[in-house]
């Protein structure tokens, strides 16, 4: 494939974009990052223990290092975190050369894929799909403002999306 632009999956905790990125990665041979494993292996400690020890704003600067590094690449397959896009810059250098597709799932799925599942500091706080939704409400535009493609991926395998990406991208 001649296009070397990094294919970037942007959306919602839970809406598959490192599943996704692994398939897509590993048929088009390119090298897959997760920005969520390069702040990990960068620090030492899991999402959940930097959200803990150090806070939210200390993880974003680190998730804003991450994606500067990975941004600057090409030819890759990089999978974001669900709050990547709150830093304007981070949400400028994925957008830049890049093909950005959005994932996008209902709040009902997203709950049920998310819940009772460790890992996702934000999502330990809330008491049902209405604090899911808000949250969702409130990074939506920003998903959707970058997005080359979008997909809904609430029914679908990490496959079918990679079809609907190759279609896109012709490949
Ligand atoms: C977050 C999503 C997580 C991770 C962190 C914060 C968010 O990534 O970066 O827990 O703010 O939505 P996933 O979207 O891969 O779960």
């Amino acid at each position: 494939m001649n296009d070397v632009r990094n294919i970037v999956l942007v959306g919602f905790m839970g809406a598959g974009k490192t599943s996704a990125g692994k398939a897509l990665a590993d048929v088009l041979h390119r090298p897959f990052f997760d920005t969520d494993v390069m702040v990990e292996e960068g620090a030492g400690a899991t999402v959940e223990t930097i959200f803990e020890t150090l806070g939210e704003d200390v993880f974003r600067t680190l998730e804003s290092e991450a994606i500067a590094t990975v941004a600057a690449i090409k030819g890759s397959v990089i999978a974001t975190g669900g709050g990547a896009l709150k830093n304007p810059a981070s949400a400028l250098a994925l957008k830049k050369n890049n093909f950005v597709v959005y994932l996008k799932v209902s709040p009902q799925v997203l709950l049920d894929r998310i819940a009772n599942k460790p890992g996702r500091p934000l999502a330990a706080a809330w008491s049902g799909v209405e604090d899911l939704s808000l949250m969702l409400a409130e990074r939506e535009a920003s998903y959707e403002a970058i997005a080359d493609l979008v997909i809904d991926t609430s029914y679908k395998t990490p496959d079918e999306v990679r079809h609907e990406v190759f279609h896109a991208i012709g490949y």
